[in-house]
Protein backbone atom coordinates (compact mmCIF):
# COMPACT_ATOMS: atom_id res chain seq x y z
CA UNK A 1 0.00 0.00 0.00
CA UNK A 2 2.68 2.48 1.22
CA UNK A 3 4.74 1.71 -2.29
CA UNK A 4 1.54 2.51 -3.95
CA UNK A 5 1.22 5.69 -2.29
CA UNK A 6 4.70 7.10 -3.16
CA UNK A 7 4.14 5.74 -6.54
CA UNK A 8 1.36 7.68 -6.70
CA UNK A 9 3.08 10.70 -5.09
CA UNK A 10 5.66 10.58 -7.43
CA UNK A 11 3.44 10.46 -10.81
CA UNK A 12 2.03 13.60 -9.68
CA UNK A 13 4.95 14.96 -9.37
CA UNK A 14 6.61 14.20 -12.53
CA UNK A 15 3.06 15.04 -14.38
CA UNK A 16 3.68 18.81 -12.20
CA UNK A 17 6.98 18.81 -13.54
CA UNK A 18 5.79 17.82 -16.96
CA UNK A 19 3.51 20.39 -16.92
CA UNK A 20 5.53 23.02 -16.38
CA UNK A 21 7.97 22.25 -18.72
CA UNK A 22 5.76 21.41 -21.70
CA UNK A 23 4.99 25.08 -21.80
CA UNK A 24 8.20 24.74 -24.63
CA UNK A 25 6.77 21.77 -26.35
CA UNK A 26 2.86 21.52 -25.79
CA UNK A 27 0.19 22.38 -28.21
CA UNK A 28 -0.71 25.16 -26.37
CA UNK A 29 2.18 28.00 -26.33
CA UNK A 30 1.76 31.77 -25.16
CA UNK A 31 3.66 34.22 -25.34
CA UNK A 32 2.28 35.62 -21.69
CA UNK A 33 -0.05 35.22 -19.66
CA UNK A 34 -2.34 37.88 -20.95
CA UNK A 35 -2.73 36.10 -24.02
CA UNK A 36 -3.62 32.77 -22.38
CA UNK A 37 -6.36 34.74 -20.76
CA UNK A 38 -7.22 36.17 -23.81
CA UNK A 39 -7.30 32.70 -25.70
CA UNK A 40 -8.89 30.59 -22.47
CA UNK A 41 -11.69 33.25 -22.88
CA UNK A 42 -12.85 32.71 -26.26
CA UNK A 43 -14.11 29.73 -25.08
CA UNK A 44 -15.19 28.59 -21.68
CA UNK A 45 -16.90 25.55 -21.13
CA UNK A 46 -18.79 26.93 -24.62
CA UNK A 47 -19.21 30.57 -23.16
CA UNK A 48 -17.10 34.01 -23.93
CA UNK A 49 -15.85 35.96 -21.16
CA UNK A 50 -15.52 39.43 -21.40
CA UNK A 51 -14.89 42.63 -19.82
CA UNK A 52 -17.44 43.73 -22.38
CA UNK A 53 -20.96 44.18 -20.70
CA UNK A 54 -19.20 45.23 -17.26
CA UNK A 55 -17.83 48.37 -18.35
CA UNK A 56 -20.94 48.61 -21.00
CA UNK A 57 -21.92 52.13 -18.93
CA UNK A 58 -18.55 53.76 -18.22
CA UNK A 59 -17.05 55.69 -21.24
CA UNK A 60 -13.58 54.72 -22.12
CA UNK A 61 -10.06 55.70 -23.87
CA UNK A 62 -7.81 52.78 -25.35
CA UNK A 63 -4.29 54.27 -24.91
CA UNK A 64 -0.52 52.42 -25.31
CA UNK A 65 2.10 52.87 -22.83
CA UNK A 66 5.17 50.66 -24.04
CA UNK A 67 3.98 47.06 -24.77
CA UNK A 68 0.97 47.48 -23.20
CA UNK A 69 -2.57 48.58 -24.27
CA UNK A 70 -5.76 48.90 -22.22
CA UNK A 71 -9.07 51.28 -21.87
CA UNK A 72 -8.84 53.43 -19.28
CA UNK A 73 -11.86 55.49 -18.02
CA UNK A 74 -12.44 59.21 -19.98
CA UNK A 75 -12.40 61.93 -17.15
CA UNK A 76 -13.44 65.33 -19.19
CA UNK A 77 -17.38 64.90 -18.63
CA UNK A 78 -16.52 63.76 -14.74
CA UNK A 79 -15.10 67.09 -14.27
CA UNK A 80 -17.64 69.54 -12.85
CA UNK A 81 -15.89 72.72 -13.77
CA UNK A 82 -15.21 71.59 -17.05
CA UNK A 83 -14.23 73.32 -19.65
CA UNK A 84 -12.30 75.65 -18.07
CA UNK A 85 -11.95 78.09 -20.83
CA UNK A 86 -15.54 79.20 -20.14
CA UNK A 87 -13.92 81.46 -17.23
CA UNK A 88 -10.63 81.26 -18.13
CA UNK A 89 -10.82 83.50 -21.51
CA UNK A 90 -8.05 85.34 -20.27
CA UNK A 91 -4.29 85.10 -18.36
CA UNK A 92 -4.75 84.15 -15.15
CA UNK A 93 -2.92 87.72 -13.45
CA UNK A 94 -6.02 89.45 -14.74
CA UNK A 95 -8.57 87.23 -13.03
CA UNK A 96 -6.36 87.06 -9.65
CA UNK A 97 -8.00 89.26 -7.15
CA UNK A 98 -5.78 90.76 -4.27
CA UNK A 99 -8.77 92.33 -2.50
CA UNK A 100 -9.28 89.51 -0.38
CA UNK A 101 -12.73 88.10 -1.51
CA UNK A 102 -12.95 84.64 -1.82
CA UNK A 103 -11.24 82.47 -4.07
CA UNK A 104 -12.88 81.28 -6.96
CA UNK A 105 -11.27 77.70 -6.01
CA UNK A 106 -11.63 78.11 -2.12
CA UNK A 107 -12.26 74.79 -1.90
CA UNK A 108 -9.12 73.02 -3.55
CA UNK A 109 -6.60 72.88 -0.89
CA UNK A 110 -2.71 71.56 -2.14
CA UNK A 111 -1.33 68.85 0.14
CA UNK A 112 0.77 67.42 -2.28
CA UNK A 113 4.68 67.67 -2.37
CA UNK A 114 5.72 71.23 -0.78
CA UNK A 115 5.08 74.36 -1.91
CA UNK A 116 8.32 75.00 -3.60
CA UNK A 117 8.34 71.74 -5.67
CA UNK A 118 4.62 72.26 -6.65
CA UNK A 119 2.03 74.85 -7.08
CA UNK A 120 -1.44 74.91 -9.23
CA UNK A 121 0.84 75.95 -12.28
CA UNK A 122 3.07 72.83 -11.97
CA UNK A 123 0.18 70.90 -13.16
CA UNK A 124 -2.48 73.49 -15.03
CA UNK A 125 -1.67 75.37 -18.08
CA UNK A 126 -1.97 78.80 -17.23
CA UNK A 127 -2.62 79.92 -20.28
CA UNK A 128 -4.89 77.24 -21.39
CA UNK A 129 -6.53 76.09 -18.79
CA UNK A 130 -8.21 73.20 -20.49
CA UNK A 131 -5.23 71.35 -20.79
CA UNK A 132 -2.79 70.24 -18.11
CA UNK A 133 1.13 70.48 -18.71
CA UNK A 134 3.95 68.61 -18.61
CA UNK A 135 7.39 69.86 -16.29
CA UNK A 136 8.60 71.42 -19.71
CA UNK A 137 5.17 72.83 -20.35
CA UNK A 138 4.13 70.39 -23.26
CA UNK A 139 0.14 69.77 -23.22
CA UNK A 140 -1.11 66.88 -21.41
CA UNK A 141 -5.11 65.83 -22.07
CA UNK A 142 -7.25 65.91 -18.93
CA UNK A 143 -7.68 62.33 -20.13
CA UNK A 144 -4.40 60.94 -19.84
CA UNK A 145 -3.79 62.84 -16.32
CA UNK A 146 -1.43 59.65 -15.82
CA UNK A 147 0.78 61.02 -17.74
CA UNK A 148 1.20 64.01 -15.66
CA UNK A 149 1.66 61.54 -12.20
CA UNK A 150 3.94 59.15 -14.17
CA UNK A 151 6.56 62.29 -14.56
CA UNK A 152 7.60 61.83 -10.89
CA UNK A 153 6.11 58.64 -9.29
CA UNK A 154 7.19 56.45 -12.02
CA UNK A 155 7.78 53.30 -9.87
CA UNK A 156 4.15 53.24 -9.80
CA UNK A 157 3.76 53.61 -13.29
CA UNK A 158 5.82 50.75 -14.43
CA UNK A 159 3.57 48.60 -11.83
CA UNK A 160 0.24 50.74 -12.80
CA UNK A 161 1.15 49.69 -16.73
CA UNK A 162 2.10 45.78 -16.40
CA UNK A 163 -1.51 45.84 -14.07
CA UNK A 164 0.01 45.52 -10.41
CA UNK A 165 -0.84 48.85 -9.16
CA UNK A 166 -4.30 49.63 -8.93
CA UNK A 167 -7.23 48.04 -10.19
CA UNK A 168 -8.80 46.55 -13.15
CA UNK A 169 -12.25 48.09 -13.44
CA UNK A 170 -13.85 44.81 -14.45
CA UNK A 171 -12.00 41.66 -13.65
CA UNK A 172 -9.07 39.83 -15.94
CA UNK A 173 -11.18 38.89 -19.02
CA UNK A 174 -10.55 41.09 -21.74
CA UNK A 175 -10.66 43.92 -23.23
CA UNK A 176 -8.48 44.99 -20.27
CA UNK A 177 -10.14 48.14 -18.20
CA UNK A 178 -7.96 49.90 -15.59
CA UNK A 179 -8.63 52.46 -13.43
CA UNK A 180 -6.45 55.75 -13.85
CA UNK A 181 -4.38 57.33 -11.12
CA UNK A 182 -7.45 60.22 -10.17
CA UNK A 183 -9.92 57.21 -10.03
CA UNK A 184 -8.22 56.30 -7.06
CA UNK A 185 -6.06 59.63 -5.60
CA UNK A 186 -7.38 62.98 -5.26
CA UNK A 187 -4.75 64.96 -7.47
CA UNK A 188 -4.54 67.65 -5.42
CA UNK A 189 -4.13 65.73 -1.96
CA UNK A 190 -3.19 62.20 -3.10
CA UNK A 191 -2.36 60.54 0.31
CA UNK A 192 -4.61 58.32 1.83
CA UNK A 193 -5.41 58.72 5.36
CA UNK A 194 -4.19 56.39 7.73
CA UNK A 195 -6.90 54.44 9.63
CA UNK A 196 -7.23 51.65 12.23
CA UNK A 197 -7.93 47.95 9.90
CA UNK A 198 -11.50 47.39 10.91
CA UNK A 199 -11.96 44.40 13.70
CA UNK A 200 -13.99 41.64 13.37
CA UNK A 201 -15.67 42.07 16.96
CA UNK A 202 -16.36 38.42 17.77
CA UNK A 203 -18.47 39.79 21.04
CA UNK A 204 -21.09 41.34 19.01
CA UNK A 205 -21.66 38.46 17.03
CA UNK A 206 -22.38 36.70 20.06
CA UNK A 207 -24.65 39.49 21.63
CA UNK A 208 -26.72 39.16 18.52
CA UNK A 209 -27.11 35.41 18.66
C1 LIG B 1 -16.80 79.76 -12.78
C2 LIG B 1 -15.57 80.25 -13.32
C3 LIG B 1 -14.37 79.33 -13.31
C4 LIG B 1 -14.27 78.06 -13.83
C5 LIG B 1 -15.34 77.22 -14.53
C6 LIG B 1 -12.90 77.63 -13.61
N1 LIG B 1 -12.20 78.63 -12.98
FE1 LIG B 1 -10.25 78.55 -12.37
N2 LIG B 1 -10.34 80.41 -11.65
C7 LIG B 1 -11.45 81.25 -11.73
C8 LIG B 1 -11.08 82.57 -11.21
C9 LIG B 1 -11.99 83.78 -11.13
C10 LIG B 1 -9.74 82.50 -10.82
C11 LIG B 1 -8.86 83.59 -10.23
C12 LIG B 1 -8.52 83.21 -8.82
C13 LIG B 1 -9.20 84.04 -7.79
O1 LIG B 1 -10.38 83.80 -7.52
O2 LIG B 1 -8.54 84.96 -7.32
C14 LIG B 1 -9.30 81.12 -11.09
C15 LIG B 1 -8.03 80.62 -10.81
C16 LIG B 1 -7.58 79.38 -11.15
C17 LIG B 1 -6.24 78.88 -10.88
C18 LIG B 1 -5.15 79.63 -10.13
C19 LIG B 1 -5.45 79.53 -8.65
C20 LIG B 1 -4.81 80.58 -7.80
O3 LIG B 1 -5.01 80.51 -6.57
O4 LIG B 1 -4.14 81.46 -8.33
C21 LIG B 1 -6.17 77.62 -11.41
C22 LIG B 1 -4.98 76.68 -11.39
C23 LIG B 1 -7.46 77.33 -11.99
N3 LIG B 1 -8.30 78.42 -11.82
C24 LIG B 1 -7.76 76.15 -12.63
C25 LIG B 1 -9.00 75.85 -13.19
C26 LIG B 1 -9.27 74.65 -13.93
C27 LIG B 1 -8.27 73.55 -14.19
C28 LIG B 1 -10.57 74.71 -14.32
C29 LIG B 1 -11.35 73.71 -15.11
C30 LIG B 1 -11.30 72.33 -14.66
C31 LIG B 1 -11.12 75.97 -13.83
N4 LIG B 1 -10.13 76.65 -13.17
C32 LIG B 1 -12.42 76.39 -14.02
C33 LIG B 1 -12.69 80.92 -12.22
C34 LIG B 1 -13.03 79.70 -12.79
C1 LIG C 1 -0.24 67.43 -9.23
C2 LIG C 1 -0.92 68.16 -10.27
C3 LIG C 1 -1.96 69.19 -9.88
C4 LIG C 1 -1.80 70.29 -9.08
C5 LIG C 1 -0.55 70.73 -8.36
C6 LIG C 1 -3.07 70.98 -9.09
N1 LIG C 1 -3.97 70.30 -9.85
FE1 LIG C 1 -5.89 70.82 -10.18
N2 LIG C 1 -6.20 69.07 -11.17
C7 LIG C 1 -5.22 68.16 -11.51
C8 LIG C 1 -5.80 67.08 -12.27
C9 LIG C 1 -5.07 65.88 -12.85
C10 LIG C 1 -7.18 67.36 -12.37
C11 LIG C 1 -8.26 66.51 -13.05
C12 LIG C 1 -8.69 65.42 -12.08
C13 LIG C 1 -9.76 64.53 -12.62
O1 LIG C 1 -9.59 63.91 -13.68
O2 LIG C 1 -10.80 64.43 -11.97
C14 LIG C 1 -7.40 68.63 -11.67
C15 LIG C 1 -8.63 69.25 -11.56
C16 LIG C 1 -8.79 70.57 -11.14
C17 LIG C 1 -10.04 71.32 -11.17
C18 LIG C 1 -11.38 70.78 -11.62
C19 LIG C 1 -12.06 70.17 -10.42
C20 LIG C 1 -13.47 69.72 -10.69
O3 LIG C 1 -13.80 68.57 -10.34
O4 LIG C 1 -14.26 70.47 -11.25
C21 LIG C 1 -9.78 72.57 -10.68
C22 LIG C 1 -10.76 73.71 -10.54
C23 LIG C 1 -8.37 72.60 -10.32
N3 LIG C 1 -7.81 71.37 -10.59
C24 LIG C 1 -7.73 73.69 -9.77
C25 LIG C 1 -6.48 73.62 -9.17
C26 LIG C 1 -5.93 74.68 -8.31
C27 LIG C 1 -6.63 75.98 -7.98
C28 LIG C 1 -4.71 74.23 -7.89
C29 LIG C 1 -3.76 74.90 -6.90
C30 LIG C 1 -4.31 75.18 -5.60
C31 LIG C 1 -4.48 72.91 -8.51
N4 LIG C 1 -5.58 72.60 -9.25
C32 LIG C 1 -3.32 72.14 -8.41
C33 LIG C 1 -3.88 68.25 -11.20
C34 LIG C 1 -3.33 69.19 -10.36
C1 LIG D 1 6.38 67.38 -9.95
C2 LIG D 1 6.39 66.05 -9.39
C3 LIG D 1 5.05 65.38 -9.05
C4 LIG D 1 3.96 65.22 -9.87
C5 LIG D 1 3.74 65.73 -11.28
C6 LIG D 1 3.01 64.42 -9.11
N1 LIG D 1 3.52 64.13 -7.88
FE1 LIG D 1 2.65 63.02 -6.42
N2 LIG D 1 4.10 63.54 -5.13
C7 LIG D 1 5.23 64.26 -5.45
C8 LIG D 1 6.02 64.47 -4.24
C9 LIG D 1 7.36 65.21 -4.17
C10 LIG D 1 5.28 63.86 -3.18
C11 LIG D 1 5.64 63.82 -1.71
C12 LIG D 1 6.42 62.57 -1.49
C13 LIG D 1 6.62 62.28 -0.06
O1 LIG D 1 6.08 62.99 0.79
O2 LIG D 1 7.29 61.28 0.20
C14 LIG D 1 4.10 63.27 -3.78
C15 LIG D 1 3.17 62.53 -3.09
C16 LIG D 1 2.17 61.75 -3.71
C17 LIG D 1 1.37 60.72 -3.07
C18 LIG D 1 1.40 60.35 -1.60
C19 LIG D 1 2.54 59.40 -1.34
C20 LIG D 1 2.51 58.86 0.05
O3 LIG D 1 3.62 58.66 0.56
O4 LIG D 1 1.44 58.62 0.60
C21 LIG D 1 0.56 60.19 -4.00
C22 LIG D 1 -0.45 59.07 -3.82
C23 LIG D 1 0.82 60.91 -5.23
N3 LIG D 1 1.80 61.84 -5.03
C24 LIG D 1 0.13 60.69 -6.42
C25 LIG D 1 0.24 61.52 -7.53
C26 LIG D 1 -0.68 61.51 -8.65
C27 LIG D 1 -1.89 60.63 -8.76
C28 LIG D 1 -0.23 62.45 -9.53
C29 LIG D 1 -0.85 62.86 -10.85
C30 LIG D 1 -2.19 63.46 -10.78
C31 LIG D 1 0.99 63.03 -8.98
N4 LIG D 1 1.21 62.45 -7.76
C32 LIG D 1 1.78 63.99 -9.61
C33 LIG D 1 5.60 64.68 -6.70
C34 LIG D 1 4.75 64.71 -7.80
C1 LIG E 1 -7.42 51.39 -7.84
C2 LIG E 1 -6.87 52.51 -7.14
C3 LIG E 1 -5.50 53.06 -7.50
C4 LIG E 1 -5.04 53.45 -8.73
C5 LIG E 1 -5.74 53.35 -10.07
C6 LIG E 1 -3.73 54.02 -8.51
N1 LIG E 1 -3.41 53.94 -7.18
FE1 LIG E 1 -1.73 54.68 -6.27
N2 LIG E 1 -2.27 53.83 -4.53
C7 LIG E 1 -3.48 53.20 -4.29
C8 LIG E 1 -3.47 52.67 -2.93
C9 LIG E 1 -4.61 51.91 -2.28
C10 LIG E 1 -2.21 53.02 -2.36
C11 LIG E 1 -1.67 52.69 -0.98
C12 LIG E 1 -2.00 53.82 -0.07
C13 LIG E 1 -1.47 53.59 1.31
O1 LIG E 1 -0.80 52.56 1.55
O2 LIG E 1 -1.69 54.47 2.15
C14 LIG E 1 -1.50 53.78 -3.40
C15 LIG E 1 -0.24 54.33 -3.21
C16 LIG E 1 0.38 55.20 -4.12
C17 LIG E 1 1.55 56.00 -3.87
C18 LIG E 1 2.30 56.06 -2.54
C19 LIG E 1 3.49 55.13 -2.53
C20 LIG E 1 3.09 53.70 -2.41
O3 LIG E 1 3.36 52.93 -3.36
O4 LIG E 1 2.51 53.32 -1.38
C21 LIG E 1 1.83 56.71 -5.00
C22 LIG E 1 2.98 57.68 -5.23
C23 LIG E 1 0.81 56.35 -5.99
N3 LIG E 1 -0.05 55.45 -5.41
C24 LIG E 1 0.75 56.83 -7.26
C25 LIG E 1 -0.11 56.36 -8.26
C26 LIG E 1 -0.01 56.69 -9.66
C27 LIG E 1 1.03 57.59 -10.27
C28 LIG E 1 -1.04 56.02 -10.29
C29 LIG E 1 -1.34 55.97 -11.79
C30 LIG E 1 -0.24 55.61 -12.67
C31 LIG E 1 -1.80 55.30 -9.27
N4 LIG E 1 -1.19 55.52 -8.05
C32 LIG E 1 -2.93 54.54 -9.52
C33 LIG E 1 -4.52 53.09 -5.16
C34 LIG E 1 -4.47 53.37 -6.53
Amino acid sequence: MMNRHILHTLGCIFLFLFALSSCKHGEEEYHSITDKIEAKSKNYHGVTISSEPLIEGIKTIKITEGEHTFLIPERKSQIKQYACTECHSKPLQEMQSNDGAKKAHWDIKLAHADLNTMNCISCHDGDNMDNLKSLTGNTINFNRSYKLCSQCHTNQFEDWKGGAHGKKVAGWAPPRASMTCVNCHNPHQPAFESRWPSVFNTQKVKERE
